[in-house]
This record gives C-alpha cells, sequence and structure tokens, in this order.
C-alpha cells in the first residue's frame, strides 16, 4: 500500500469528470488499498479517487474511530434521496477550511464492493453527508461551491497562499472527507 498525494483546490484536476470503473479488478483493488492509506494518514473519513488524481468512480469511506470499517463505492449512484440537513464540513482537498452544507438528510446508493458485486445502502446523517460529498467529488465538485462567490474567493486567496506554507492547523471538529 502507498500513500497516494492529495491534490488541493483550487487545482483545476478536481473539477475532472471521474469515468465508471469497467471491470473491478486487482488494479482498482490496489487503487482502493491505497486510497485507504492515504484517508487514514491524513486522518480523514472519505476520500474520492479524483482526489488522488485517478478520474475513476471509486470512493472509501470509514467512520470507525479505529479503521475496522472500510466502505467502498464504485461506479455510486444515489437512487433515492430525501429531507435536508446541514452540517459543517471539512476536505481533505480544503485543508483547513470548514463550512456548513446543506445537502439530502436520507439517501439509499447503489454501488459496486471491491469484488464487483453490487449492493444497496441506506444512510443518513454523517455517512449520508459523507457519501454525498464524495459522489461530488466524482462530478468534479467541492463543497466549497456550495458557498457564497465571496468566501469562495477568500477560500482560494487562503489556499493558494498555504501552499507556500504550512497549512495554519484548525479548531474545528469538523469531519474531513
Ligand atoms: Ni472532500
Amino acid at each position: 500500500m502507498a500513500v497516494l498525494d492529495v491534490l488541493t483546490y483550487p487545482d483545476p484536476r478536481l473539477r475532472i469528470q471521474a469515468a465508471p470503473v469497467d471491470t473491478v479488478d486487482d488494479s482498482i483493488r490496489r487503487l482502493v488499498d491505497d486510497m485507504a492509506e492515504t484517508m487514514y494518514t491524513a486522518p480523514g473519513i472519505g476520500l474520492a479517487a479524483v482526489q488522488v488524481n485517478v478520474h475513476k468512480r471509486v470512493i472509501v469511506i470509514d467512520l470507525s474511530d479505529d479503521h475496522t470499517d472500510l466502505k467502498v463505492f464504485i461506479n455510486p449512484e444515489l437512487t433515492k434521496r430525501a429531507g435536508s440537513q446541514e452540517s459543517e464540513e471539512g476536505c481533505l482537498s480544503v485543508p483547513g477550511i470548514y463550512a456548513a452544507v446543506t445537502r439530502a438528510e436520507s439517501i439509499t446508493v447503489r454501488a459496486l464492493d471491491r469484488n464487483g458485486d453490487e449492493f444497496t445502502l441506506d444512510a443518513n446523517g454523517i455517512l449520508s453527508v459523507c457519501i454525498q460529498h464524495e459522489i461530488d467529488h466524482l462530478d468534479g465538485k467541492v463543497f466549497v461551491d456550495y458557498l457564497s462567490r465571496l468566501k469562495q474567493q477568500r477560500i482560494r486567496k487562503k489556499l493558494v497562499k498555504q501552499v507556500r506554507r504550512d497549512p495554519t492547523p484548525s479548531a474545528s471538529h469538523a469531519p474531513v472527507m
């Protein structure tokens, strides 16, 4: 396994639309393993392949404290969404920035697992938020796109400066995904 480099907003490669996976083979499983290690090392609770500059529809999520509940979503599709919830989000590609985003409260997602078998999952709360956040990444979207233009401009300026310095630690405990 390897820790991969994570693209940082406003890198234009975060805007590339990810392509569906044709066959879930060993190369995809290796990607999943590397993405999991990258997410655990960061640390974060979710990661989309686009964030490590691989433009395929692959997501990993683990909400456990001890890295024992890895969820893999290949070619995920939301088949149902209901209600709405607002929660504070962070993103491994937007280090040190946290903001409230409104998303569907409960969702149903259909995807392939690491063996290529199809499954369906109902999710709400933070898992629902995280799945929606990661599917956005596969579509070239970042959570700051939901904020006002002024806020987006401030975040871009801050992050471009940060690349030259060390990222400033944040006091927020919002999940990073
Ligand atoms: Ni993210």
